[in-house]
């Protein structure tokens, strides 16, 4: 895949900070080398990160909430709170969105921090209807501003991915080039 962002104009004062957030806790995991993969291609003109501790993040409780907060909710929170942008990359688990995931959104419903937060959303899967769908409906709940080109489903993702971890179908590459164009649109 070409370097997208060599094809639009990044021209920002200072490099702005993108966090991604990956569904999946697999070590050879698809949707990880869809990231490693942006992260490469947008690592020259932002900052990128992966927080890479979702599956650390206490599970959600509502008697929790509130000044007996956990750690790792705290620190969770200070990075959705400090990334100018988010791209969410997952798979579907059991018709849903993978538990550490889902978790880590719960602890957001209750604060605004999410509110008109640039976001992209990438489900990458055998099917993934459902995850996406839902990923869709929670993420909007939570006020997250997501362009018309932001949010892709990816099917069959093994298929679409080589051995080295590049994407292979040109339909997807095309998905994910207009996909991270508009998602820069949306971060200013
Ligand atoms: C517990 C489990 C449940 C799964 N359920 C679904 C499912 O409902 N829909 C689907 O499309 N794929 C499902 N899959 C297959 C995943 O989509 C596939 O393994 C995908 O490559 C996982 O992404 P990853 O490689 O990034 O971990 C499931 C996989 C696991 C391990």
């Amino acid at each position: 895949m070409e370097n997208i962002i060599e094809q639009i104009n990044v021209n920002m004062p200072h490099k702005k900070k993108i966090l991604f957030l990956l569904g999946s806790t697999k070590s050879s995991s698809a949707n990880k080398q869809i990231v490693l993969l942006l992260m490469q291609q947008l690592a020259d003109s932002f900052e990128v990160e992966i927080y890479d501790s979702l599956d650390k993040i206490t599970h959600f409780n509502p008697d929790l909430d509130n000044e007996l907060v956990p750690d790792s909710v705290t620190h969770f929170r200070q990075a959705i709170e400090q990334a100018d942008g988010v791209i969410i990359c997952t798979p579907e688990y059991v018709f849903s969105l993978p538990g550490v995931l889902k978790n880590a959104i719960e602890w957001l419903v209750s604060t605004t921090i999410y509110t008109d937060k640039p976001t992209a959303l990438i489900t990458a899967s055998s099917s993934g209807e459902k995850a996406h769908e839902s990923l869709n409906l929670v993420m909007k709940t939570i006020g997250a501003k997501i362009g018309n080109h932001s949010s892709i489903l990816i099917k069959s993702v093994k298929s679409k991915i080589n051995a080295n971890g590049n994407i292979v179908d040109i339909d997807t590459q095309k998905l994910i080039e207009l996909l991270i164009i508009d998602f820069i649109k949306q971060i200013g």
